[in-house]
This record gives structure tokens, C-alpha cells and sequence, in this order.
């Protein structure tokens, strides 16, 4: 993250807190980020998209990193936010997110869901399909407004679980049958329709394929708001090269400008490039194997990194406790759950490892606890905050009294 350092000691610093410090004060696997260089990210989208389009707003898209104490922090500077299911609303509004700034997604929302949205008070629903609006006919009691997610058909060039914008998207109504759905909202005496919606895929590294969506949405007619998803790509490894928010930023006003209404309001919403960089997370090293191959075994992998074995996202990694060491093996950093996806990173050059070095991996404040789980009885790890050499516990570790707290016995009785 931005503000790394390296000690006199050889030891890597996060927020200026050593990396052995905060390892052996909280444990790991250990989440932690970098508090001033996430603040300092929101600034760039939050003042940039205001600078070149005023009557804009940018949404976190939760999903990234849904904790508490990450929706206050949104929250304070400036975000709205996107929230996609019960869960995330109630996690919002346990941080003190003002409903205004709340916007709902999903292709499935229950009644029930609905129902909390509406009695909660959000800001905007943004509506997938038409049995949402079976079910909105029928519990909705006050005015509402709502956005429709259209397929624009941009077939976004990244991993295929991530791409979400091309004609077979299970997400959003083709632009055919996205009319029907409008008419509908705008006949309605309670539904206040906005505008569209699109989201073309994750971790997108060309930002033509921004502007390309952009120009396609204002096909879908003329409308006071349009929602241009989220989706910009971080580099994640040495050899990647990733767009910076300015130049994202540049194309899709670009685009907006010379397709969209004058006046009209822009959303974009923005998850893994708000938060990936921001995060790393410190393992301990428990094995180290000499095979024909190098294996560096550490004491997490993809249940606390899916997107591992998810997408085949691949990291960098050092060790934290001796980074300035000279690299002298080419290693396999491999996680402890019993799967052979289970790989952090692919030929890492290293120095020597040994077992109780800290492993730390970057670019992992984004989908990693998000999709944490349990595999092999794995507890979900906590999650530090750190600025100016402070750290403060944000999430708690799970313990083996959570992971029993849900299996009869514990629940009887
Ligand atoms: N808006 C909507 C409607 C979305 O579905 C998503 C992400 C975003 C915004 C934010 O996209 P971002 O800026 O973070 O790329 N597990 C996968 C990522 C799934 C993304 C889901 N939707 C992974 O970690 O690669």
C-alpha cells in the first residue's frame, strides 16, 4: 500500500506500525490496511468525479469490503454506498449510514429484503427484473425511486466470473425488454423511475470498455440519472499495468459527455479499486518443503483468499520481518486448505524462508473477506485499521466457539 516503509531493522511497516508488531498483537492471518492511503483513494473518485461531472455521486460497492468499520469510514468521506442483500443493509445501518446514501441492489431480492429496504428508508432500489416489480407493486406504500439494471452487451475482458455485462449476464433486462419494464414503473403512481443501471464485469484493466458501455446505456433512452457500475481493475502483480482513477475517471465523463443528457445525474460504483490496494494480509509461515519444487506453506490460503481459487487471481508477496534479505528461491506460496487451488502465489522470488516468517501478501483489501469461510474449520480472520502507527481492531477473529455456535447442540434448548 501507499504508505509502506521499510524499517532500519529490515522490517516492513503498514500505516508506520511494523508488520511483527501487529502480528504478534492481533495474530494472523491478519487483514490489515492502511487507513490514510484508503482515505486518501475515496478523495480521488469523490473529488474527481465531482470536478468533471458536478451532479454525480459515487457509490462503494459494499460487496468489496463489508465491514462496519469500513461503511462508517465510507461514510465520513464523502461515499454513498451500494448495498446487494439484508445483510449488507443491516451492516450499513449498524455503522450509522444515512439511508439517503443507500443504494440496493441484486437480481433475487426476497420480500423480506424489500421490506427492510422500504421501512429503512433507502435511497434508490435499483430493480432487475420484472417479478421485482410484482413485488414492489405490492409492498411498496410511499414513493420510491428506483433505477432498472439494463444488459448493455459489452463483453468485458476479464475472468469469465467476473464479466457481467454481455447479453447472457444473468443481471438486468435485456435493452428489448428493459421498455416493458419502464412502462410499467412509469405508470405506476408510487414508483419514482430514475434512470438505468449497468455494471459490465470486475477488475477491468481497458478503460474503452467504459466508455463503450457508457455510449451503449444512452441508447436505452434519455433519463435523469444514469448508474455506470463499478469494475476498474487494480494491478495486483509486478507485471500488471492498471489504469489510475483520473484516467478511468477521464473516459467515462468523456463518454458521458458526448452521450448522456446534459445535466443528467451520474453514479459510478466503485468496490475492488477503492479498497484492494489499501489491504494486505500477514500469514505466519508453518512449512517450508524442498521437494523437486519450492513450498512455502503458510497458515491461511483461500479461505480467507477464494478469489485464489475463484478467478486464479495470483499475488506478490514478501516476507515481512526481513524484506531487505536478498531473493535467492523462486518458491510456490501455497495456503493449508485441502484443495490444489490453493495457491497465493505462483513462483515467488523469495529469500530463504523459514518457518515462522511473516508472510505477507498485497493487494488483498478487496472480495478477501468478503468471501472468507470456514473450509477445513478455518476462522474467519480479524481485520486492523492502521494510520499514523496506530492500529485498531476493526472485525474480531472468529473462534471456535463461533464456528460451534451454530451446530445443534450449541443451538437447543
Ligand atoms: N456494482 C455492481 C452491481 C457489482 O456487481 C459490483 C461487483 C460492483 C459494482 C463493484 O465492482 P468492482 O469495482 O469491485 O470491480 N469475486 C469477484 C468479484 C465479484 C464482483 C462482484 N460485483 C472477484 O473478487 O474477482
Amino acid at each position: 500500500p501507499e504508505e509502506s516503509s521499510v524499517g532500519p531493522d529490515g522490517v516492513l511497516q503498514i500505516g508506520g506500525a511494523p508488520v511483527t508488531e501487529l502480528a504478534q498483537r492481533f495474530g494472523t492471518p491478519l487483514y490489515v490496511y492502511d487507513e490514510t492511503g484508503l482515505r486518501r483513494q475515496i478523495r480521488r473518485f469523490v473529488d474527481g468525479l465531482r470536478e468533471r461531472w458536478p451532479n454525480s455521486e459515487v457509490l462503494f460497492a459494499s460487496k468489496s469490503f463489508p465491514a462496519v468499520g469500513m461503511y462508517r469510514l465510507a461514510q465520513e468521506e464523502g461515499l454513498s454506498v451500494d448495498i446487494a442483500g439484508g445483510g449488507e443493509l443491516r451492516l450499513a445501518l449498524a455503522a450509522g449510514v444515512d439511508p439517503a446514501r443507500l443504494h440496493f441492489h441484486g437480481n433475487a431480492k426476497s420480500d423480506a429484503e424489500l421490506s427492510m429496504a422500504l421501512a429503512a428508508g433507502v435511497d434508490t432500489i435499483i430493480v432487475d427484473n420484472e417479478d421485482e416489480l410484482d413485488r414492489l407493486e405490492r409492498l411498496l406504500e410511499r414513493p420510491q425511486k428506483l433505477l432498472l439494471r439494463v444488459i448493455p452487451g459489452v463483453e468485458a475482458k476479464t475472468h469469465a466470473s467476473q464479466a457481467t455485462g454481455g447479453l447472457d449476464s444473468k443481471f438486468g433486462l435485456p435493452m428489448d425488454q428493459a421498455r416493458r419494464a419502464i412502462e410499467r414503473m412509469r405508470a405506476h403512481p408510487l414508483m419514482e423511475f430514475e434512470g438505468v443501471h449497468l455494471h459490465i464485469g470486475s477488475q477491468i484493466l481497458d478503460t474503452a470498455q467504459f466508455a463503450e458501455a457508457v455510449a451503449k446505456i444512452s441508447s436505452a433512452g434519455s433519463f435523469s440519472s444514469y448508474d455506470v457500475g463499478g469494475g476498474l481493475g487494480v494491478k495486483y502483480t509486478y507485471d500488471e499495468v492498471a489504469p489510475g482513477v483520473d484516467e478511468y475517471l477521464d473516459a467515462i465523463v468523456t463518454a458521458a459527455k458526448a452521450h448522456l443528457p446534459e445535466g443528467a445525474r451520474l453514479l459510478i460504483e466503485p468496490g475492488r479499486s477503492i479498497v484492494a490496494r489499501a489491504g494486505v494480509t500477514l500469514y505466519e509461515v508453518t512449512t517450508v518443503k524442498r521437494t523437486g519444487r519450492v513450498f512455502v506453506a503458510v497458515n491461511g490460503g483461500l479461505a480467507d483468499q477464494l478469489d485464489a481459487a475463484l478467478t486464479g487471481q495470483r499475488f506478490e508477496a514478501v516476507l515481512g520481518n526481513r524484506v531487505l534479505d536478498p531473493w535467492t528461491e523462486t518458491a510456490q506460496l501455497v495456503g493449508r486448505q485441502c484443495e490444489s487451488g490453493d495457491l497465493l502465489v505462483d513462483q515467488a522470488p523469495l529469500p530463504a524462508a523459514r518457518v515462522g516468517d511473516l508472510a505477507v501478501l498485497a493487494t488483498t483489501g478487496a472480495y478477501g473477506y468478503t468471501l472468507a469461510n470456514n473450509y477445513n474449520g478455518a476462522l474467519k480472520p480479524a481485520i486492523v485499521f492502521v494510520r499514523n502507527g496506530e492500529a485498531r481492531l476493526v472485525v474480531r477473529r472468529e473462534t471456535y466457539d463461533d464456528l460451534l455456535s451454530t451446530h445443534a447442540p450449541a443451538i437447543e434448548g
